[in-house]
């Protein structure tokens, strides 16, 4: 068996919570992660056939069973997880019966995982859908993102075009433009319904006045993604303090840009 904590993704889970702490995006427990495994690669670490306990769920997750993930535990500090990563983290495996996991490692404290499952596990197999080799979900509290949703129209057009607008980069890396979400009870079934929905066309979903879900094809894709829209958050608040915005990024720009890149903007946010 090899060591468990030279595993990948064990490592890249230890440096993205490292540093989503210390951007300042996932304070106390603040923040969720779940990242999808190889069975091969799970079996070269752990003995898959030992079940430490079985955690029930409140949804069903029949799409991802037998599937296997790394997962934050609930009330867990990201701040922990490098010193302590076997009680701050888990491998779980979606259990036959849909309706619950097999914890196989970690939470060693006798921890759960986070309670925003259901809008993680919802979002995966929303996003296996569309692109069968997506693997993480990612939830930070980002600072800027958070607060324009008080400044902000909540619409997922006019924010979209807002962060669009913020940054050259951004209509290229996310072309399609973020989701956003009305406030709606965390950890909820209802909130993973909407946030799953809205990740059938978006990799970014904002919920308003609590934080930012993104997924991707790996740990650095999805981090890189979050990051970019919180650094147009960012410009944006910088903008309004001074002054607000006097020349801007024009539609022929963006034109050229998207030609530039190879990407299509959602057209229902821009037309090309
Ligand atoms: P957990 O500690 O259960 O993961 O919750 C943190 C959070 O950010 C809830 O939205
Ligand atoms: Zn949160």
């Amino acid at each position: 068996m090899k060591n468990i904590l030279q595993y990948k993704p064990v490592q890249e889970m230890i440096e993205v919570t490292s540093n989503l702490y210390r951007l300042g995006w996932d304070e106390r427990n603040g923040g969720n992660i779940t990242y999808l495994l190889e069975e091969k690669d799970v079996q070269e670490v752990i003995d898959t056939k030992k079940i430490i306990c079985n955690i029930p769920m409140s949804f069903d997750g029949q799409a991802l069973a037998g599937k296997y993930f790394l997962v934050t535990g609930s009330g867990k500090y990201f701040k922990n997880v490098k010193s302590d990563p076997e009680n701050n983290l888990g491998i779980l495996r979606v259990a036959e019966d849909a309706h619950s996991v097999d914890l196989l490692w970690g939470y060693s404290d006798g921890g759960v995982p986070t309670s925003e499952l259901p809008a993680h596990f919802m979002s995966h197999i929303a996003r296996l859908e569309v692109d069968p080799e997506n693997k993480v979900v990612m939830h930070c509290h980002a600072t800027h993102l958070l607060a324009m949703t008080f400044t902000h129209e909540l619409t997922s057009k006019a924010f979209s075009r807002t962060l669009w607008e913020m940054c050259t980069e951004c209509l290229v890396v996310f072309p399609e433009g973020v989701s956003v979400l009305p406030w709606l009870i965390p950890g909820s079934n209802e909130i993973g319904e909407a946030t799953a929905d809205a990740m059938k066309n978006f990799r970014l979903v904002l919920w308003s006045f609590h934080g930012v879900y993104g997924a991707g094809r790996s740990i650095d894709e999805t981090f890189g993604l979050i990051e970019t829209a919180e650094k147009a958050a960012e410009v944006y608040t910088y903008v309004k303090a001074q002054g607000g915005v006097k020349q801007k990024i024009s539609d022929e720009n963006f034109k050229e840009l998207a030609k530039q890149f190879g990407v299509t903007p959602n057209k229902d946010f821009f037309k090309i």
